[in-house]
C-alpha cells in the first residue's frame, strides 16, 4: 500500500490535531520523545555563533531544546507547513519566553539561501513530506559546509521481542487511542504506522543522505531501535 502523503491529506491532518499534538505526543511514547530530542541536541551541540533550522518543527519542542541548549545564543528558526502546529509553537515560545522564529514553509522548498545552517534538523517530520529526497536535498542545500543535517525518526526495531511488541502496540494500541483522542477525520493514527512501516530506515536512510549530497552519513537507533538518529555532514 503506498500512503497519501500529499500535502493537502497532511497538512489538514496536522491542522486538525494541533491543539492535542503535544499531549498526545507525550501520552503514547509514555513521555519517550522528550529524551530521544534531547538526546539528539546532545549528540549535535551546536555552536554558540551559527544559526539552527528545524523543519517539520511542528509545535517546536525540538527547536526549544536548541533554543536552551544554546541559552537562546544563536538564532533558531521553526519552519512547517502547517499554520496550526506553528501557532501553537508561537504562542508556547510566547510563554516561555523562548525566542524561536516560526516560518511556515514547505520542506521541499525551503525559502532560505544556500549554506546557512550549523544544524538543520527534523524530528518525525521527514516521513510525513512528499518526496523524501527533495526534503533531503533541501535540508542539505540550506546547510552550511562542515555542518549537521539531522534526522530523528521512528523505525522499525530489528530484533526480537521488542520487534514484535511495537508491532503490536502500533497496530492495535496506538491508533486506537489515537483515535479516541484526537477524534479527527482523516485517521491520524491509522496514517501513522503506515508511514513508519513505508519509511527507510536504518542503512537505507543513510544511502538517500548520502545521495542527497552529504559526505558522511551515521545512524544511532535509540530505546531498542523504536526511533533513530541520522547525523549526516555537509
Ligand atoms: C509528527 S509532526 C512532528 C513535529 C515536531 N517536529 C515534533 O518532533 O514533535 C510532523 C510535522 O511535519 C510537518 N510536515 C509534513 N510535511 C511537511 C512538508 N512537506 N513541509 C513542511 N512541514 C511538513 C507537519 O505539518 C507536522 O507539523
Amino acid at each position: 500500500m503506498v500512503v497519501d502523503k500529499s500535502s493537502e491529506r497532511v497538512r489538514k491532518m496536522f491542522g486538525e490535531i494541533a491543539p492535542k499534538y503535544d499531549r498526545m505526543n507525550h501520552l503514547l511514547s509514555m513521555n519517550v520523545d522528550r529524551y530521544w530530542r534531547w538526546k539528539a541536541v546532545r549528540k549535535l551541540a551546536p555552536n554558540r555563533n551559527d544559526p539552527i533550522l528545524d523543519v517539520c518543527t511542528g509545535t517546536g519542542d525540538l527547536a526549544f531544546s536548541f533554543h536552551k541548549y544554546t541559552d537562546g545564543q544563536v538564532p533558531v528558526i521553526g519552519s512547517d507547513f502547517c499554520f496550526e502546529m506553528l501557532e501553537v509553537g508561537r504562542r508556547k515560545g510566547e510563554k516561555s519566553n523562548r525566542n524561536v522564529e516560526f516560518v511556515e514553509a514547505d520542506a521541499q522548498n525551503l525559502p532560505f539561501e544556500d549554506d546557512q545552517f550549523q544544524v538543520v534538523s527534523a524530528a518525525f517530520g521527514l516521513r510525513n513530506v512528499a518526496s523524501t529526497d527533495q526534503g533531503l536535498k533541501e535540508m542539505t542545500r540550506v546547510c552550511k559546509p562542515g555542518g549537521k543535517v539531522a534526522i530523528l525518526e521512528f523505525s522499525i526495531p530489528r530484533y526480537q521481542p521488542i520487534k514484535g511488541m511495537y508491532g503490536w502496540y502500533f497496530k492495535n494500541v496506538l491508533p486506537r487511542i489515537g483515535q479516541m483522542m484526537a477524534k479527527n477525520d482523516s485517521s491520524a493514527y491509522d496514517y501513522l504506522p503506515d508511514s513508519v512501516g513505508e519509511f527507510p530506515c536504518y542503512e537505507k536512510l543513510t544511502e538517500r543522505m548520502l545521495a542527497a549530497g552529504l559526505s558522511t552519513a551515521e545512524f544511532y537507533p535509540l530505546t531498542f531501535g523504536i526511533a533513530t538518529l541520522y547525523l549526516g555532514t555537509k
